[in-house]
């Protein structure tokens, strides 16, 4: 796509993929113009359709994190409404919660608005001297009344991966219920939910899933049970006026966004045909590209371990320029997409100390070229130069 003079160049993955894979724009208006029906409710052609496609949608997102039973994948319209759910469906007065140091807001506020009601306690585990999460440290916090861990996958600030099979281990050990965000890393990291022995994961849509903003869900382990956020009509059992209690009906009310849950669909299938392991190196081989050029900036501040794995979200801080003078530039002048602050992720910035001014966080997706980032940094230089 081209404003201006400049081709657009899109470096916010983290906050929303685009562009999407063409197929994903198709399976939506195809699922617009010829199942329009009303899913699972009335029985004609179309309503079968539209059900047929929320089906597939389901049992594509399950062969993609290794559940055996898709109905254990509750659709939903982002990972915060998947947080939500599984945070306070899960959590009663009195209970204790450990989470990182570095959770996004859609975390951290449904944690503290139960706090505020003096419903739990929060124990926040910072980094150790080498890893995002000081697992020892967490262990160490556990006491009788914990009744859940939440940690990120991926962090949409640093790009930093947490242990997350080394604290199932712990919660497994503990008999603590473990809740993943994986809204960073569901289609750019391999996740078998079953093998990794999670109870919960959120996850969004619309970034490296590849869907459309709307979309995004949790898989809730058999033997999990949560107090669902909603009632209503499902299509099922319409004779009571009970909700059902079988999933995921239990936890799904109201007629769902089937368009946008053909857009999901899509692009999760998009991501199994080019394989999430491909995926994920096409995006490491990007994100080092990337540091080593910015490294060659001098004054130049990356966040994050560039030495060790890390999701391509890349954050900087350059001395005596703000981050969103910089992206101002870079989108202004260069038609180049980046996003500056704190990123929904206040916490994390106090962690890493960028706390308030935040950083210029640099996020790529698969469809990014090396010509881009060189592009950019050109973009960078030049921006830089004039600040000064
Ligand atoms: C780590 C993390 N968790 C949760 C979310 C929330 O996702 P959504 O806005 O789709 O609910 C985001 C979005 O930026 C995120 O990066």
């Amino acid at each position: 796509m081209r404003t201006g003079k400049h081709k657009t160049v899109y470096f916010d993955n983290a906050a929303s993929s685009w562009p999407k894979p063409e197929r994903v724009y198709r399976a939506m208006d195809a699922c617009m113009r010829n199942a329009g029906g009303n899913p699972g409710r009335s029985g004609h052609r179309l309503s079968l359709q539209a059900a047929r496609i929320i089906f597939e949608t389901r049992e594509s997102l399950a062969e993609l994190f290794g559940v055996a039973d898709s109905s254990r994948i509750i659709l939903t319209s982002n990972a915060t409404e998947s947080l939500n759910l599984a945070i306070k469906g899960i959590l009663k007065t009195g209970d204790h919660v450990i989470t990182t140091g570095f959770e996004h807001n859609s975390v951290m506020r449904p944690l503290r608005f139960l706090e505020k009601e003096s419903k739990l306690s929060l124990s926040c585990i910072g980094p150790s001297h080498k890893e995002p999460l000081d697992l020892p440290l967490l262990e160490k916090a556990i006491t009788a009344k914990t009744k859940l861990i939440v940690s990120m996958h991926g962090s949409n600030v640093s790009g930093d991966i947490f242990p997350i099979a080394q604290i199932a281990g712990i919660a497994k050990r503990h008999g603590i219920v473990f809740l993943v965000d994986a809204s960073q890393t569901a289609g750019s990291l391999p996740i078998d939910l079953t093998k990794l022995g999670v109870d919960l994961c959120a996850f969004t849509g619309h970034k490296a899933l590849l869907g459309p903003q709307g979309t995004g869900g949790l898989y809730i382990r058999e033997g999990i049970v949560l107090r669902a956020l909603k009632q209503g009509g499902t299509g099922s059992r319409s004779e009571s006026e009970e909700h059902p209690e079988f999933l995921p009906d239990k936890y799904e009310s109201g007629t769902p966004n089937t368009v946008g849950i053909a857009g999901l669909g899509a692009g999760v299938k998009y991501i199994l045909s080019t394989g999430v392991r491909n995926i994920g190196e096409k995006k490491a081989w990007l994100r080092a590209y990337l540091i080593k050029k910015l490294q060659d900036i001098d004054g130049m501040r990356i966040y994050g371990n560039p030495a060790s794995a890390g999701l391509a979200v890349v954050s900087f801080t350059v001395p005596e320029v703000n981050s969103s003078t910089i992206a101002r530039n870079l989108s202004d002048k260069y038609s180049i997409m980046t996003r500056p602050g704190l990123h929904c992720a206040p916490l994390a910035h106090r962690t890493i100390r960028t706390f308030p001014e935040g950083t210029l966080r640099i996020s790529l997706g698969i469809f990014n070229t090396t010509r881009e980032i060189n592009y950019f940094i050109r973009c960078l230089k030049n921006t830089i130069k004039q600040a000064e």
